[in-house]
């Protein structure tokens, strides 16, 4: 039987350490404060925000909501970020993607300040990763880097394969994988023998955004899987790139969905706020 990876309960437990750091340092007088700007009312989004903002308030740091209007002009949101960059009380910025199509998401991303950047998504921290200077995670692939870790499945040395290019999963995925020194393939849609390149690995991350389209030929026997993916099923029920029940049974670990990867997106959102309190805290 394979180990079922636990993602709600790991995301929890890193939780529950955060918020006894934040007590720890609230004692010292630190505080941390999180702007969330959200520029629309996309249903899904909405959810997200609320989330964050949650689990904000659960491991005591202070959350401002921006809602913006779907209209709100591309200057109108740099300004705001502007101001946000400039103001000692917040530590952290989130603006929520995807943006209304008039607005330059690439633009904005390049206008929070690296210092507030707990998404990992400027320039400067993807340069950081891939250098290997302290700096913030894109939060998903730290995420999986934690559920690895703490299920004790070692990675170095490892073949790694990670199906997907994204500048938010794949990318900064393969940086960390081989920052714990795991030997790294990144496959795409132009991938040839993908099935072949899939089979390689010791531990497969997929990150390509099909519904259930891993399927156990893509698998070695006894790898480890883990499935960023998130769809609705032909029976509306939520499901991965992962045909889990296929997939599973000949895996040694395996992330469902949901209670997998989703978790620990926010957890480790909750870990770069945190790490803005412990930066200002060596400066101090
Ligand atoms: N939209 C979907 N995921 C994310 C995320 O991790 N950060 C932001 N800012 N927007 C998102």
């Amino acid at each position: 039987m394979p180990h079922i990876i636990n993602g709600k309960e790991i995301s929890q437990q890193i939780k529950d350490e955060l918020k006894a750091e934040v007590t720890r340092l609230a004692e010292k007088g630190r505080h941390a404060c999180l702007a969330v700007v959200q520029v629309g009312n996309d249903p899904a989004s909405s959810v997200y925000v609320n989330n964050k903002k949650k689990a904000c308030a659960y491991i005591g740091i202070e959350s401002k909501s921006y809602e913006l209007a779907e209209e709100t002009t591309e200057e109108e949101l740099i300004s705001l970020v502007e101001e946000l960059n400039a103001d000692d009380g917040v530590n952290g910025i989130l603006v929520q993607l995807p943006l209304p199509a008039h607005i330059d998401e690439d633009r904005i991303i390049r206008t929070i300040s690296p210092d507030k950047d707990v998404d990992g998504f400027h320039p400067v921290s993807v340069g950081r990763l891939w250098i290997g200077e302290k700096g913030f995670l894109s939060c998903t692939p730290a995420g999986i880097i934690q559920l690895l870790k703490r299920s004790g499945i070692a990675i170095e040395g490892k073949e790694c394969v990670v199906i997907g290019r994204s500048n938010i999963v794949g990318k900064p995925m393969a940086a960390l994988l081989l920052r714990e020194n795991a030997t790294v393939t990144v496959a795409h849609s132009r991938t040839k023998d993908l099935k072949e390149i899939a089979r390689r690995a010791d531990i497969l991350i997929v990150a390509m955004g099909k519904k259930k389209f891993i399927t156990r030929e893509y698998v070695k026997a006894g790898a480890v899987v883990i499935d960023v993916g998130m769809h609705r099923d032909e029976n509306n029920k939520l499901c991965g790139d992962v045909d889990y029940d296929d997939v599973a049974p000949v895996t040694s670990a395996v992330t469902p969905v949901p209670g997998g990867v989703g978790p620990m997106t926010i957890a480790m959102l909750m870990d770069n706020c945190v790490e803005t309190m412990r930066i200002r805290e060596e400066e101090a």
